[in-house]
C-alpha cells in the first residue's frame, strides 16, 4: 500500500470517485474544491476509480493495491499499457502518425540509417527527456551518434525501449526556445470513453494561440477515428500541424497521467460528469 500514501479519495457530484495526489505541477493539478461537489461516503461494493497522482511508475502495483481497497482504476493495465506505449498503440493508428520502428536494444546509427533518412525523432517508447532537442532530433549522424550514446546513460531513457521515428516538420508558433523541440501549432485533446470532453493548445504556458474552427474539425476528425480504434476509457491524443498543412497525432497518453495543457479542466471534468450521468440515468 506504500504506492497509495498521501492519497486522498473522493466522490464528484456523487457520480465517480478520484484518487488524487498533489503533484505541484500547475498544468496537472487541479482544485476540485469548491467547484465541485466532493463526498467521502462509505462504500462496500468496487467502485471505478480515477487517479490524479501524477505519473504511475508500477501502474499495475497501483491497480492491485486499489482493487484490495474495493477500487478499480478506469483503464486496466492493458488499455494503461496501449495509451502511453508507443509499441502498443502505434500499430493500431498508423496511419495517422509519422512512421516508427521500436527497438529492444539501443540500435547503431547504421542500423537506423538503413531504415530512415535524416533528420529522424528519437525518443523513449513512453517519452523523450523532457522535450530535449539534443536528445531527440538528429539532423546529421553525429548528433544522432550522440543520442545514441546518451540514451544508455540518461535515467529517463535508458529504461525505455527507443523508438526512431520520421521526422516531420511541424508548423511553428513565434515563440521558440533552445531549450524544447520547436514549439509548433500543437494541441491536445481528451476522450472519455471516445467522446471528446476537452481540448486545447498544448503550448499554452509558452504562448498564446488557438485554431480556427475548421482546423479543430480537420484535426478532430482524425483524433476521434484514432480514440475509437483504440477504445481507452480515458485517452489523451496529442495533434500537430505539418508545415505541409497536414493533421497528425504526435502521440496518445493515459488521461489520468496527462497534464490539462490550455483546457480547461473544470470543463473537462463537468463534460465527464455529464457523460457518466446519462450512463447512468
Ligand atoms: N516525428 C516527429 N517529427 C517532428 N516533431 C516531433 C515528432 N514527434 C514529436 N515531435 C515534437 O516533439 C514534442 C515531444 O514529442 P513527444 O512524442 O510528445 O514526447 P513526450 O512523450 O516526451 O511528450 C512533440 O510535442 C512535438 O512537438
Ligand atoms: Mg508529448
Amino acid at each position: 500500500m506504500q504506492n497509495l500514501q498521501g492519497v486522498d479519495f473522493f466522490q464528484l457530484n456523487h457520480a465517480f470517485w478520484i484518487a488524487e495526489r498533489k503533484v505541484n505541477v500547475p498544468l496537472y493539478d487541479f482544485q476540485f474544491s469548491p467547484l465541485f461537489h466532493i463526498t467521502r461516503p462509505r462504500t462496500d461494493t468496487l467502485k471505478a476509480i480515477i487517479a490524479r497522482l501524477g505519473a504511475i511508475d508500477l501502474y499495475d502495483q497501483v491497480y492491485e493495491d486499489l482493487k484490495a481497497i474495493g477500487f478499480r482504476l478506469i483503464n486496466s493495465p492493458q488499455e494503461h499499457d496501449l495509451a502511453s506505449e508507443l509499441a502498443h498503440w502505434y500499430p493500431q493508428i498508423q496511419a495517422f502518425t509519422p512512421r516508427s520502428m521500436i527497438f529492444e536494444q539501443v540500435p547503431t546509427a547504421d542500423q537506423i540509417l538503413e531504415h530512415f533518412e535524416l533528420p529522424v525523432f528519437i525518443k523513449g517508447n513512453r517519452q523523450t527527456a523532457k522535450h530535449n532537442p539534443r536528445l531527440a532530433i538528429a539532423t546529421n549522424r553525429a548528433e544522432l551518434e550522440f543520442i545514441l550514446k546518451s540514451y544508455q546513460q540518461n535515467t529517463i531513457l535508458h529504461w525505455q525501449k527507443l523508438v526512431c521515428r520520421e521526422f516531420i516538420p511541424l508548423q511553428k508558433l513565434d515563440y521558440q526556445t533552445q531549450n524544447t523541440v520547436p514549439v509548433s501549432f500543437e494541441f491536445r485533446t481528451f476522450w472519455w470513453r471516445e467522446t471528446l470532453v476537452g481540448a486545447g493548445p498544448y503550448w499554452s504556458h509558452l504562448v498564446d494561440y488557438n485554431w480556427t474552427s475548421a482546423q479543430q474539425r480537420e484535426a478532430l476528425q482524425i483524433a476521434s477515428q484514432a480514440a475509437q480504434r483504440l477504445k481507452i476509457p480515458f485517452l489523451v491524443i496529442d495533434v500537430a500541424l505539418t508545415a505541409q498543412g497536414k493533421w497528425i497525432i504526435i502521440e496518445c497518453n493515459d488521461g489520468q497521467e496527462s497534464g490539462y495543457a490550455g483546457i480547461d479542466a473544470a470543463k473537462l471534468w463537468r463534460n465527464i460528469l455529464t457523460i457518466e450521468k446519462q450512463q447512468t440515468t
